[in-house]
Protein backbone atom coordinates (compact mmCIF):
# COMPACT_ATOMS: atom_id res chain seq x y z
CA UNK A 1 0.00 0.00 0.00
CA UNK A 2 2.94 2.32 0.31
CA UNK A 3 4.82 1.21 -3.24
CA UNK A 4 2.74 2.35 -6.10
CA UNK A 5 2.16 -0.30 -9.04
CA UNK A 6 3.10 0.70 -12.36
CA UNK A 7 0.18 1.64 -14.88
CA UNK A 8 0.30 2.75 -18.61
CA UNK A 9 -2.25 5.73 -19.72
CA UNK A 10 -4.37 3.81 -22.20
CA UNK A 11 -7.04 6.53 -23.31
CA UNK A 12 -7.74 9.89 -22.49
CA UNK A 13 -10.37 12.47 -22.62
CA UNK A 14 -10.97 15.78 -22.43
CA UNK A 15 -13.71 16.55 -21.02
CA UNK A 16 -13.25 20.49 -20.46
CA UNK A 17 -10.69 22.61 -20.93
CA UNK A 18 -9.09 21.68 -17.45
CA UNK A 19 -10.52 17.98 -16.76
CA UNK A 20 -9.15 15.15 -18.12
CA UNK A 21 -10.13 11.45 -17.84
CA UNK A 22 -7.20 9.02 -18.16
CA UNK A 23 -7.84 5.14 -18.50
CA UNK A 24 -5.27 3.30 -17.06
CA UNK A 25 -4.08 -0.30 -17.48
CA UNK A 26 -1.80 -2.60 -15.62
CA UNK A 27 -0.37 -5.66 -14.74
CA UNK A 28 -2.50 -6.09 -12.18
CA UNK A 29 -6.41 -5.72 -12.03
CA UNK A 30 -7.96 -3.55 -9.39
CA UNK A 31 -10.92 -4.35 -7.68
CA UNK A 32 -12.26 -1.59 -5.68
CA UNK A 33 -16.05 -0.50 -4.58
CA UNK A 34 -17.44 2.95 -5.27
CA UNK A 35 -16.67 6.31 -3.55
CA UNK A 36 -12.63 4.91 -3.02
CA UNK A 37 -9.82 6.44 -4.55
CA UNK A 38 -6.09 5.92 -5.24
CA UNK A 39 -3.16 7.90 -4.70
CA UNK A 40 -1.83 8.47 -8.07
CA UNK A 41 2.12 9.38 -8.74
CA UNK A 42 3.42 11.12 -11.53
CA UNK A 43 6.69 10.50 -11.48
CA UNK A 44 8.85 13.28 -11.03
CA UNK A 45 6.16 15.64 -10.07
CA UNK A 46 4.17 14.44 -6.98
CA UNK A 47 1.29 12.08 -5.72
CA UNK A 48 -1.96 13.20 -5.52
CA UNK A 49 -5.24 11.65 -3.88
CA UNK A 50 -7.70 10.89 -7.28
CA UNK A 51 -11.25 9.30 -7.12
CA UNK A 52 -11.71 5.66 -9.06
CA UNK A 53 -14.61 7.38 -11.82
CA UNK A 54 -14.59 3.78 -13.69
CA UNK A 55 -17.56 1.28 -13.74
CA UNK A 56 -16.67 -1.32 -10.63
CA UNK A 57 -17.49 -4.32 -12.74
CA UNK A 58 -14.65 -3.67 -15.37
CA UNK A 59 -11.65 -4.18 -13.71
CA UNK A 60 -9.08 -4.20 -16.62
CA UNK A 61 -9.37 0.05 -17.30
CA UNK A 62 -8.79 2.07 -14.33
CA UNK A 63 -10.58 5.47 -14.86
CA UNK A 64 -10.01 8.72 -12.84
CA UNK A 65 -11.43 12.19 -14.13
CA UNK A 66 -8.40 14.92 -12.66
CA UNK A 67 -8.76 18.68 -12.71
CA UNK A 68 -5.65 20.45 -13.11
CA UNK A 69 -5.44 22.66 -10.06
CA UNK A 70 -2.00 23.22 -9.13
CA UNK A 71 1.88 21.33 -9.59
CA UNK A 72 0.93 17.77 -9.96
CA UNK A 73 -2.34 18.10 -11.86
CA UNK A 74 -1.80 20.27 -14.25
CA UNK A 75 1.82 18.37 -15.03
CA UNK A 76 -0.61 15.17 -15.46
CA UNK A 77 -2.35 17.12 -17.94
CA UNK A 78 0.31 17.19 -20.27
CA UNK A 79 0.67 13.18 -20.13
CA UNK A 80 0.50 10.94 -23.47
CA UNK A 81 -0.68 7.70 -24.41
CA UNK A 82 1.81 5.00 -23.21
CA UNK A 83 3.35 7.05 -20.73
CA UNK A 84 3.48 5.61 -16.98
CA UNK A 85 2.06 6.55 -13.25
CA UNK A 86 2.47 5.04 -10.14
CA UNK A 87 -0.98 3.94 -8.56
CA UNK A 88 -1.17 3.18 -5.09
CA UNK A 89 -4.65 1.80 -3.60
CA UNK A 90 -7.66 1.28 -4.03
CA UNK A 91 -7.99 3.22 -0.53
CA UNK A 92 -11.07 4.54 2.12
CA UNK A 93 -15.01 4.09 2.48
CA UNK A 94 -17.62 3.54 -0.19
CA UNK A 95 -20.89 5.16 -0.91
CA UNK A 96 -23.62 2.25 1.14
CA UNK A 97 -24.78 0.81 -2.26
CA UNK A 98 -26.57 -2.01 0.02
CA UNK A 99 -29.33 0.36 1.36
CA UNK A 100 -31.99 -1.01 -1.40
CA UNK A 101 -35.62 -0.58 -1.78
CA UNK A 102 -35.18 3.96 -1.14
CA UNK A 103 -34.99 6.57 -3.62
CA UNK A 104 -31.39 7.64 -4.23
CA UNK A 105 -31.05 11.75 -4.14
CA UNK A 106 -27.27 12.34 -5.95
CA UNK A 107 -25.94 15.79 -5.34
CA UNK A 108 -22.86 17.05 -6.63
CA UNK A 109 -21.07 19.90 -7.83
CA UNK A 110 -18.15 20.50 -10.86
CA UNK A 111 -15.47 17.65 -9.81
CA UNK A 112 -17.72 15.98 -7.53
CA UNK A 113 -19.26 14.36 -10.08
CA UNK A 114 -16.29 12.14 -11.19
CA UNK A 115 -16.13 10.10 -7.24
CA UNK A 116 -19.79 9.65 -7.70
CA UNK A 117 -20.00 8.28 -11.24
CA UNK A 118 -19.28 4.37 -10.42
CA UNK A 119 -22.16 4.53 -7.67
CA UNK A 120 -24.37 5.79 -10.57
CA UNK A 121 -23.01 3.00 -13.07
CA UNK A 122 -23.71 0.46 -10.14
CA UNK A 123 -27.36 1.82 -9.45
CA UNK A 124 -28.11 2.15 -13.29
CA UNK A 125 -26.63 -1.88 -13.50
CA UNK A 126 -29.09 -2.60 -10.48
CA UNK A 127 -32.14 -0.10 -11.49
CA UNK A 128 -34.50 -2.69 -10.17
CA UNK A 129 -33.00 -2.31 -6.30
CA UNK A 130 -33.90 1.05 -6.21
CA UNK A 131 -37.25 3.60 -6.49
CA UNK A 132 -36.54 6.60 -8.27
CA UNK A 133 -33.28 7.99 -8.91
CA UNK A 134 -32.51 11.99 -9.04
CA UNK A 135 -29.14 13.27 -9.97
CA UNK A 136 -28.68 17.17 -9.09
CA UNK A 137 -25.42 18.24 -10.71
CA UNK A 138 -24.28 22.07 -10.54
CA UNK A 139 -21.49 23.46 -12.57
CA UNK A 140 -20.41 26.83 -12.53
CA UNK A 141 -20.68 27.38 -16.32
CA UNK A 142 -22.04 25.40 -19.35
CA UNK A 143 -18.35 24.57 -20.93
CA UNK A 144 -17.21 22.90 -17.04
CA UNK A 145 -20.06 20.24 -17.79
CA UNK A 146 -17.90 17.14 -17.45
CA UNK A 147 -19.21 13.66 -18.82
CA UNK A 148 -22.23 15.53 -21.43
CA UNK A 149 -22.61 12.10 -23.10
CA UNK A 150 -22.69 9.92 -20.32
CA UNK A 151 -25.27 12.19 -19.09
CA UNK A 152 -27.55 12.16 -21.74
CA UNK A 153 -27.23 8.28 -21.75
CA UNK A 154 -28.19 8.04 -17.96
CA UNK A 155 -31.33 9.97 -17.99
CA UNK A 156 -32.19 7.77 -21.29
CA UNK A 157 -31.57 4.99 -18.80
CA UNK A 158 -33.74 6.64 -16.21
CA UNK A 159 -32.15 8.78 -13.93
CA UNK A 160 -33.62 11.72 -13.81
CA UNK A 161 -30.97 14.14 -14.43
CA UNK A 162 -30.74 17.92 -13.60
CA UNK A 163 -28.34 20.42 -14.37
CA UNK A 164 -27.41 23.73 -13.19
CA UNK A 165 -25.24 26.53 -13.97
CA UNK A 166 -24.05 29.48 -11.75
CA UNK A 167 -23.35 31.48 -15.23
CA UNK A 168 -25.35 31.15 -18.85
CA UNK A 169 -24.23 31.75 -21.87
CA UNK A 170 -26.11 32.34 -24.71
CA UNK A 171 -26.73 29.12 -25.79
CA UNK A 172 -27.91 27.67 -22.72
CA UNK A 173 -31.33 26.84 -21.90
CA UNK A 174 -31.31 24.28 -18.69
CA UNK A 175 -31.42 26.12 -15.16
CA UNK A 176 -29.57 28.81 -13.62
CA UNK A 177 -28.57 29.12 -9.56
CA UNK A 178 -26.74 26.93 -7.14
CA UNK A 179 -27.22 23.29 -7.53
CA UNK A 180 -28.80 23.39 -3.38
CA UNK A 181 -31.70 25.17 -4.93
CA UNK A 182 -33.01 21.96 -6.80
CA UNK A 183 -33.08 20.18 -3.90
CA UNK A 184 -36.38 20.59 -2.11
CA UNK A 185 -38.40 20.42 -5.31
CA UNK A 186 -36.99 16.74 -6.10
CA UNK A 187 -37.66 15.11 -2.90
CA UNK A 188 -40.37 12.71 -3.33
CA UNK A 189 -40.11 10.58 -0.35
CA UNK A 190 -37.99 11.91 2.51
CA UNK A 191 -38.22 9.27 4.94
CA UNK A 192 -37.46 7.04 2.59
CA UNK A 193 -34.43 8.52 0.46
CA UNK A 194 -31.10 8.04 -0.03
CA UNK A 195 -28.78 10.74 -0.30
CA UNK A 196 -24.93 10.92 -1.71
CA UNK A 197 -23.41 14.29 -2.09
CA UNK A 198 -19.64 15.10 -3.02
CA UNK A 199 -18.60 19.01 -4.39
CA UNK A 200 -17.28 21.87 -2.24
CA UNK A 201 -17.86 21.85 1.59
CA UNK A 202 -19.77 25.03 1.24
CA UNK A 203 -22.31 23.42 -1.47
CA UNK A 204 -22.59 20.60 0.94
CA UNK A 205 -23.50 22.76 4.36
CA UNK A 206 -26.22 23.99 1.97
CA UNK A 207 -27.33 20.96 0.62
CA UNK A 208 -27.40 19.49 4.30
CA UNK A 209 -29.79 22.32 5.22
CA UNK A 210 -32.10 21.99 2.73
CA UNK A 211 -32.06 18.20 2.89
CA UNK A 212 -33.06 18.43 6.87
CA UNK A 213 -35.56 20.74 5.92
CA UNK A 214 -37.32 18.32 3.59
CA UNK A 215 -37.41 16.30 6.55
CA UNK A 216 -34.64 13.78 4.97
CA UNK A 217 -33.14 11.59 7.93
CA UNK A 218 -30.07 12.17 9.07
CA UNK A 219 -28.56 8.60 8.83
CA UNK A 220 -29.74 8.49 4.88
CA UNK A 221 -27.04 11.36 3.96
CA UNK A 222 -24.02 10.59 3.19
CA UNK A 223 -21.09 12.68 2.17
CA UNK A 224 -17.61 12.23 0.43
CA UNK A 225 -15.27 14.60 2.06
CA UNK A 226 -11.97 15.41 -0.04
CA UNK A 227 -9.53 17.32 1.66
CA UNK A 228 -5.51 17.23 0.82
CA UNK A 229 -3.98 14.08 1.60
CA UNK A 230 -0.70 13.00 1.77
CA UNK A 231 0.25 9.03 3.13
CA UNK A 232 -3.51 7.91 2.48
CA UNK A 233 -3.35 5.09 5.14
CA UNK A 234 -3.32 7.01 8.02
CA UNK A 235 0.17 7.29 9.20
CA UNK A 236 0.82 11.18 8.27
CA UNK A 237 -2.03 13.03 9.88
CA UNK A 238 -2.40 15.49 7.24
CA UNK A 239 -5.96 14.80 6.55
CA UNK A 240 -6.95 14.84 10.13
CA UNK A 241 -10.57 16.34 10.66
CA UNK A 242 -11.54 16.48 14.27
CA UNK A 243 -11.38 12.30 15.40
CA UNK A 244 -11.43 11.15 12.01
CA UNK A 245 -8.47 10.28 9.42
CA UNK A 246 -10.25 11.17 5.89
CA UNK A 247 -8.18 8.71 4.39
CA UNK A 248 -9.23 5.83 6.19
CA UNK A 249 -12.16 6.49 7.63
CA UNK A 250 -13.41 8.32 4.93
CA UNK A 251 -13.85 9.95 2.46
CA UNK A 252 -17.13 8.66 2.58
CA UNK A 253 -19.19 9.08 5.95
CA UNK A 254 -22.88 9.26 7.05
CA UNK A 255 -23.94 12.96 7.66
CA UNK A 256 -24.65 11.96 11.44
CA UNK A 257 -20.99 11.09 12.06
CA UNK A 258 -19.73 14.75 10.73
CA UNK A 259 -22.45 17.12 11.86
CA UNK A 260 -20.71 18.22 14.83
CA UNK A 261 -17.17 18.95 12.75
CA UNK A 262 -18.99 20.40 9.85
CA UNK A 263 -20.46 23.37 11.47
CA UNK A 264 -16.80 24.01 13.04
CA UNK A 265 -15.90 27.08 11.09
CA UNK A 266 -12.27 26.76 9.31
CA UNK A 267 -11.68 23.09 10.68
C1 LIG B 1 -10.22 11.33 -1.41
C2 LIG B 1 -9.97 12.36 -2.47
C3 LIG B 1 -10.47 12.17 -3.74
C4 LIG B 1 -10.22 13.12 -4.74
N1 LIG B 1 -10.71 12.89 -5.98
C5 LIG B 1 -10.43 13.75 -6.97
C6 LIG B 1 -10.86 13.49 -8.31
O1 LIG B 1 -11.50 12.47 -8.59
N2 LIG B 1 -10.54 14.38 -9.25
C7 LIG B 1 -9.82 15.53 -8.96
O2 LIG B 1 -9.57 16.32 -9.88
N3 LIG B 1 -9.43 15.81 -7.71
C8 LIG B 1 -9.69 14.95 -6.73
N4 LIG B 1 -9.24 15.22 -5.46
C9 LIG B 1 -8.50 16.46 -5.23
C10 LIG B 1 -7.03 16.30 -5.63
O3 LIG B 1 -6.39 15.41 -4.74
C11 LIG B 1 -6.34 17.66 -5.60
O4 LIG B 1 -6.91 18.51 -6.55
C12 LIG B 1 -4.85 17.49 -5.90
O5 LIG B 1 -4.22 16.90 -4.80
C13 LIG B 1 -4.21 18.83 -6.21
O6 LIG B 1 -2.83 18.59 -6.33
P1 LIG B 1 -1.88 19.60 -7.12
O7 LIG B 1 -0.49 19.28 -6.71
O8 LIG B 1 -2.18 19.56 -8.57
O9 LIG B 1 -2.33 20.99 -6.61
P2 LIG B 1 -1.69 21.83 -5.40
O10 LIG B 1 -0.57 22.62 -5.98
O11 LIG B 1 -1.43 20.95 -4.22
O12 LIG B 1 -2.94 22.72 -5.00
C14 LIG B 1 -3.60 23.59 -5.86
C15 LIG B 1 -4.72 24.24 -5.11
O13 LIG B 1 -5.75 23.28 -4.81
C16 LIG B 1 -5.92 23.18 -3.41
N5 LIG B 1 -6.16 21.77 -3.12
C17 LIG B 1 -5.29 20.76 -3.21
N6 LIG B 1 -5.89 19.61 -2.88
C18 LIG B 1 -7.16 19.91 -2.56
C19 LIG B 1 -8.27 19.16 -2.13
N7 LIG B 1 -8.23 17.84 -1.92
N8 LIG B 1 -9.44 19.82 -1.92
C20 LIG B 1 -9.51 21.15 -2.10
N9 LIG B 1 -8.50 21.90 -2.52
C21 LIG B 1 -7.34 21.30 -2.73
C22 LIG B 1 -4.67 23.70 -2.78
O14 LIG B 1 -4.90 24.18 -1.47
C23 LIG B 1 -4.30 24.80 -3.76
O15 LIG B 1 -5.05 25.95 -3.54
C24 LIG B 1 -9.49 14.30 -4.45
C25 LIG B 1 -9.00 14.49 -3.16
C26 LIG B 1 -9.24 13.54 -2.18
C27 LIG B 1 -8.68 13.76 -0.82
S1 LIG C 1 -3.30 11.18 4.48
FE1 LIG C 1 -1.89 10.55 6.00
S2 LIG C 1 -3.19 10.12 7.69
FE2 LIG C 1 -4.56 10.50 6.07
Amino acid sequence: MLIPSIYQVRGITHETADVFTLTLTGKEKMLFRPGQFNMLYHFGYGEVAISIAGDPTNQDDLVHTIKAVGSVTNQMQKLKIGDEIGVRGPFGSQWPLSQTGCDVLVITGGIGLAPLRPALLHLLANRDKYQNITLLFGARHPSDIIYKSDLENWEKQGIKVEISVDHADMDWRGQVGVVTYMIKKNIRDPKNTLVFICGPEIMIKFAVQELLGAAVEEAKIFISMERNMQCAVGFCGHCQYGPYFLCKDGPVFSYQQLKHWLMIKEL
